[in-house]
């Protein structure tokens, strides 16, 4: 496995991988690795031949200074897990072979996807998202892109920035990877102390809750769900979480839906202690 920090570096293998007509999978992460991301690397050694990771804790997407510095970085163990799944090469580049200037200058929009939720909650996140996902397909010039559907909404800003710009690259979405009690894997679990860890998967349950309450309901109409998204709140902070959002949305475009919608999501993000958690639940009504 090829450990590579510099750009040039990096164009070289491509370069070759490129000429030899290899077929490139690419899995970009922020490091400090969990189950979930291996899932997406061993998804990714099976769509493609040659299969890049890149680890880039990306400093334009934080959008509170603490919580950047605050970032685990475990750069030996990553390629220790990556090395075993046969990771043909993973790019680290530093913050400043990304941003030369230091700051954001050229920078990728996706307007309305990127200003709801997540985006709402974090303003400028989804622009560092969309700008550095942009830079990294533009360098690593990948056939096949991985990302987590854990992070819903960040996969609909990555499918809407390739099909308005045309970038040539197939994103294949990957289902939630959770532990064995529910909480889906995140890197920021580890800032739960012992008892939040025993009540974070409350926060699955009540996504499972509210999606069983719907499938029995049927069509469900606007005040159904609305009043659905208000007692989970209420169980929410009745658990100790500090809930952000708990929404029902279309799972096309995450507008609210509206009685007879039939493919949506259930989306969530609630802190708990320290932990800013995000999860959601797909949810298929007929
Ligand atoms: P990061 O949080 O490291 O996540 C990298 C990829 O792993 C993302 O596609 C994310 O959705 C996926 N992932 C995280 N936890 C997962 C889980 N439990 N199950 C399945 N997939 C999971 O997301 C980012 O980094 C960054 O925003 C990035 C796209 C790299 C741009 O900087």
């Amino acid at each position: 496995m090829q450990l590579v920090h510099q750009i040039e570096e990096l164009h070289a293998h491509i370069r070759t991988w490129r000429r030899n007509g290899e077929t490139i999978a690419f899995v970009p992460t922020m490091g400090n690795l969990h189950g979930g991301h291996l899932t997406l690397v061993e998804r990714a050694k099976a769509m493609g031949t040659k299969v890049v990771v890149s680890i880039f804790v990306n400093p334009a997407q934080f959008d509170r200074p603490e919580d950047l510095a605050a970032y685990p970085k475990t750069l030996d163990a990553d390629c220790g897990y990556l090395a075993k799944l046969n990771t043909d090469l993973v790019f680290a580049p530093t913050p400043e072979s990304m941003y030369p200037t230091g700051k954001l200058r050229t920078k990728v929009e996706a307007p309305g996807i990127s200003d709801i939720l997540e985006g709402e909650k974090r303003p400028g996140h989804f622009t560092g998202v969309a700008t550095v996902v942009c830079k990294l397909f533009n360098l690593v010039e990948p056939d096949i892109a991985i990302f987590g559907e854990k992070d819903f909404q960040q996969l609909l800003v990555v499918r809407q920035m390739v099909k308005d710009l045309n970038i040539n690259v197939q994103i294949v979405g990957v289902t939630a990877v959770r532990e064995a009690d529910g909480l889906a894997m995140s890197s920021r679990n580890g800032y739960l102390t012992p008892e939040q860890r025993q009540q974070a998967p409350y926060l699955h349950q009540t996504l499972q809750e509210a999606a069983q309450q719907m499938v029995a309901q049927g069509q469900v109409t606007e005040e159904g769900f609305e009043s659905i998204q208000q007692i989970m709140i209420g169980h929410l902070a009745e658990h100790g979480f500090r809930p952000e959002y708990f929404e029902v949305r279309r799972a096309n475009d995450l507008q609210i839906p509206t009685r007879g919608d039939e493919n949506l999501v259930i989306l969530v993000s609630a802190w708990l202690g320290k932990a800013r958690l995000i999860d959601n639940v797909q949810v298929f009504l007929k």
